[in-house]
């Protein structure tokens, strides 16, 4: 009997299926034009990267990195089972010869695994001869096998062979990464970059929210020169986080995305006389509300509290907004720099609203914070997040650098846009304009190639081969088909014409052109049908 399974996709992913895959390359299309008037060029990144790198980036404490994550070890090589003492010996020998090449990562943590495996392996063996070797076996003796046997599998599970990696839950860590890799800084600064694709975290799944999602994000990076007058440049980097910004408007605008709202909040900078000391502040001030605070945000106070601006339960909004504000504890370059941006921002047009609750859930950020979201949603209704994060790069291991970037939660924007289309299919007055640059959502098919008889098959091969290098998007059935099913196999389809090739067709070289919308049909000489359907377009 065959397996009768059933294979699903797996919680929280999906299959994207055309038709409606044709509006996420539209949407992703759109991307690469706009960010390339901007200057921006694409970085293709790896779907997963050391687990310690987002950890470091992102941060240990928060939810992505301490909850969400999918690690693993990358593991080359497993422990056999201990009933087989000569393999396990073999084993044991090979895992010590691969700690001392560096094959095996050479950590505090394995160096003590690999030893107490051997030390356990060297009584279990031991205490195994001793019991083979008595007539009588006893007890305690059994009890000192299973013991050690215990132990020896126990340490062995614990060693970490290969490498702790995760799939990325964002890529702004890897572009990081990949900058100093490349060396990067010694290119033309800034360096400019955006990246399309999956991101994974293991969140709940909901509307708008997947454990396989895509973002489309862009990053602007650019060491920084010794001697560099830090204050002097604020206004160059409020010019260039406002840049920025406006990329992601005009993208949005160009979608027809409908209810945008930008959000945009300066956090400061990581100093006691700046965010830190704001943070003390914030902490004693929920300190004396903690009785009134939900479980997480009590949590919060100790973890981050920063992270309590954030909370959605209705209960604790009216204790929030009486909380220390962040704008008022800014330090001056801060401050100043925190100015620009709004003057920037209006500069170039670009509608705000200042949102002082707005704190992001990484830890990279630093000064600016912005959120977009949009209409047709719900809960999750951020399309777009992003901020400033000087000091990432050195963070990771190289040289002082600057960065501003963003990323587009993709899977709502589409979202977005299909809410919005509906809402025009059915009429909502609230949606004037919704969704008129948003695609057809057929994949569709320009000509159907209805043929029968032999003759009129190598005709009809030859006629789609030349409308498809025309460019024309063909449907030839593989098998003769009577016309009659075939127009009716062509309206599901969507097509636009039927070209009709019987005999009668081929022998005069006079071929049938049905248009389906209207129904009429009329002769066109087959080498002229290429220019006659491209006057059409
Ligand atoms: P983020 O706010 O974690 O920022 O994610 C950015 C966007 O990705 C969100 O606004 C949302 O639209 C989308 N998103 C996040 N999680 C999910 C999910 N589970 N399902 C669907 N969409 C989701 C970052 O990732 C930063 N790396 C952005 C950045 C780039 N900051 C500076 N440069």
């Amino acid at each position: 009997m065959a397996n009768k399974t059933k294979f699903q996709a797996i919680k929280g992913t999906r299959d994207l299926l055309p038709p409606e895959t044709e509006l996420w390359n539209r949407v992703e299309q759109t991307a690469r034009e706009v960010f390339g008037t901007f200057g921006f060029g694409e970085i293709r990144l790896p779907i997963f990267e050391p687990t310690e790198l987002f950890a470091r980036a992102v941060g240990g404490e928060t939810d992505i990195v301490s909850k969400e994550m999918y690690s693993f070890e990358d593991r080359q090589r497993q422990f056999p089972d201990l009933d087989d003492l000569g393999k396990l010996e073999e084993f044991l020998l090979a895992v010590e010869d691969a700690y001392k090449t560096g094959e095996i990562p050479q950590t505090p943590w394995n160096k003590g695994m690999i030893e107490r495996v051997r030390l356990a392996f060297n009584s279990f063996r031991d205490t195994r001869d001793e019991l083979n070797a008595m007539s009588e076996p006893s007890m305690e003796k059994f009890q000192e096998y299973a013991h050690y046997s215990f132990s020896a599998s126990h340490w062995a599970h614990l060693t970490k062979l290969g490498d702790e990696i995760s799939l990325r839950p964002e890529a702004t860590a890897s572009v990081c990464r990949a900058y100093i890799e490349h060396g990067m800084h010694a290119l033309a600064q800034p360096v400019k970059l955006y990246y399309v694709g999956p991101m994974f975290r293991r969140e709940r799944p909901q509307k708008g929210r997947y454990r396989q999602f895509y973002q489309i994000g862009a990053e602007v990076l650019e060491a920084i020169t010794p001697n560099t007058d830090a204050t002097k440049s604020l206004g160059k980097d409020a010019a260039v986080d406002a840049e920025v910004i406006e990329m992601v408007m005009v993208y949005f605008a160009r979608l027809g995305l409908e209810g945008v709202v930008l959000d945009i909040n300066s956090i400061g900078h990581s100093a006691p006389e700046c965010r830190r000391g704001y943070v003390e502040k914030l902490k004693a001030a929920l300190e004396k509300v903690k009785d009134k605070l939900g479980e997480d945000s009590k949590r919060r106070i100790e973890t981050n509290p920063l992270r309590v601006l954030d909370s959605k339960l209705e209960s604790e909004q009216a204790i929030i907004e009486k909380l220390p504000r962040i704008g008022d504890h800014l330090c001056a370059d801060c401050a100043k720099h925190y100015a620009e941006l709004k003057r920037q921002l209006e500069l170039r047009g670009v509608a705000y609203r200042e949102n002082w609750r707005l704190v992001r859930g990484l830890d990279y950020y630093m000064r600016t914070t912005f959120e977009i979201t949009a209409r047709g949603l719900g809960s999750q209704n951020a399309v777009c997040g992003g901020g400033r994060y000087d000091g990432l790069v050195e963070l990771l291991g190289g040289a002082p650098t600057k960065g501003i970037g963003f990323a587009i939660g993709e899977d709502r924007v589409i979202l977005s846009l299909q809410e919005a289309k509906k809402a025009v299919a059915s009429g909502d007055p609230d949606q004037v304009g919704a969704g008129r640059r948003v695609a057809s959502g057929k994949s569709g098919c320009d000509v159907y190639v209805a043929w029968m008889g032999k003759t009129a098959e190598a005709t009809a091969i030859r006629a789609a081969r030349d409308l498809r290098q025309a460019g024309f998007r063909v449907e030839l059935p593989p098998v003769e088909q009577k016309f009659g099913k075939a127009l009716g196999q062509a309206d599901k389809l969507g097509a636009r014409y039927a070209l009709i090739l019987g005999e009668d067709e081929v022998a005069s070289g006079e071929w049938t052109l049905k248009t389906l919308a209207d129904g009429t049909q009329g002769k066109v000489r087959g080498a002229e049908l290429v220019a006659y359907l491209r006057g059409k377009k």
